[in-house]
């Protein structure tokens, strides 16, 4: 069994692989060839906590996966993951667990990359000027994401907590230098997605973390924090400005997200405003963006194919490097 720790990750697997995998998982579940139980959700309230366990199965790879990944919210104080995992590869052909990966880093990965898929697809050619609404822990492979599908020039980062942000901006100055573009630290979401042509919303905000009246005509979002019906990050005036809604699972959104829930049970909008799931778009089933004019929302809570692909695809990179430690 192969031990894949983050910085074995790090080594050999870049945002483009990651976006890569990202397709081909929303591919597969789109054809149903993934076969993804809805998750398990046992509540901790004594920590104000949440385990969540993620099972998934793709026959055509021959893997199966389990994700541990529990949510504790208060983690991020104690300077820990607020949402600690581990990711599980099992071989399809003996059941024998062949890898466990850093599911942390495997999640910030793929729920990254899935901004990225959108983005890639769904923002208009040109764009220049990214927000990023949260700097907690998916932030960083957000915003990676957004700079490896566009030539950005800036990216405007905010959060409810302003030294995490500047700690936040000076971090991903540095880190991601090589992409050219500015990353800025700024006091507001109404500076943040001012003129933007990419926003992403990371946060478990229950009330919206923007004001969609600020955002322009020709943006792209992707709202990826709102896991629980209880919780909202989009301000649901941008789903009546929207032209075109996707989703990673129309199901998956329909059983959790309150992004969506809530804007539907209050009649703001119907699901005839849906367009429909990513994968659909990969395959050429529904139509992408027709205009530079039109905004465009995607929202995701995640489905374990994303996790299987991109572990197994990790796991063959790290096979031919000999990157990791064996377990015998
Ligand atoms: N869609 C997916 O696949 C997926 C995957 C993993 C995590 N998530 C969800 O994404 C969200 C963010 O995850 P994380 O690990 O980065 O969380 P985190 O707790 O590490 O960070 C969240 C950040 O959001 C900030 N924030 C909260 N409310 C805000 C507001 N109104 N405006 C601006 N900033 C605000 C907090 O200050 C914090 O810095 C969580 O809800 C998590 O469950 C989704």
């Amino acid at each position: 069994m192969l031990l894949l720790t983050r910085s074995d990750i790090e080594k050999i697997f870049t945002m483009k692989d990651a976006i890569e995998a990202d397709k081909q998982a929303f591919s597969l579940f789109s054809q149903g060839r993934s076969e993804v139980p809805i998750r398990t959700q046992i509540p901790a309230p004594k920590a104000n906590g949440t385990f969540l366990f993620m099972p998934s199965y793709v026959p055509d790879m021959d893997v199966a996966a389990l994700k541990v990944v529990n949510i504790f919210p208060g983690n991020i104080d104690k300077g820990i993951p607020s949402s600690p995992a581990q990711v599980l590869l099992i071989d399809g052909n003996t059941g024998v667990v062949s890898a466990v990966l850093d599911g942390t880093y495997v999640t910030q990965l793929r729920t990254g990359a899935a901004s990225g898929t959108a983005f890639d697809l769904l923002a208009t050619r040109e764009a220049k000027i990214g927000a990023l609404i949260g700097t907690g822990g998916q932030a960083a492979t957000q915003l990676e994401a957004m700079l490896a599908v566009r030539n950005l020039s800036e990216v405007r980062v905010y959060d409810l907590n302003a030294e995490r942000t500047k700690n936040f901006a000076e971090n991903m100055n540095e880190k991601l230098s090589s992409y050219g573009a500015k990353i800025y630290a700024v006091a507001s979401s109404d500076d943040a997605v001012d003129n933007a042509d990419m926003i992403v919303t990371v946060t478990p905000s229950s009330k919206p973390v923007f004001d969609a009246t600020k955002v322009k005509k020709g943006a792209t979002l992707s709202c990826v924090g709102a896991y629980q019906h209880h919780m909202q990050e989009m301000d649901p005036v941008i789903l009546t400005r929207a032209s075109k809604i996707y989703f990673d699972s129309k199901e998956a959104v329909l059983s959790e997200s309150g992004d969506i829930l809530i804007p539907l049970e209050e009649g703001l909008i119907t699901e005839d405003d849906f367009t429909g799931d990513i994968g659909d778009l990969i395959l050429g089933k529904i139509i992408g963006r027709e205009s530079d004019d039109e905004i465009i929302v995607f929202e995701t809570v995640g489905i374990g194919t994303q996790d299987l692909v991109t572990a197994k695809y990790i796991y063959d990179k790290a096979i031919a490097a000999g990157a990791g430690y064996t377990w015998e």
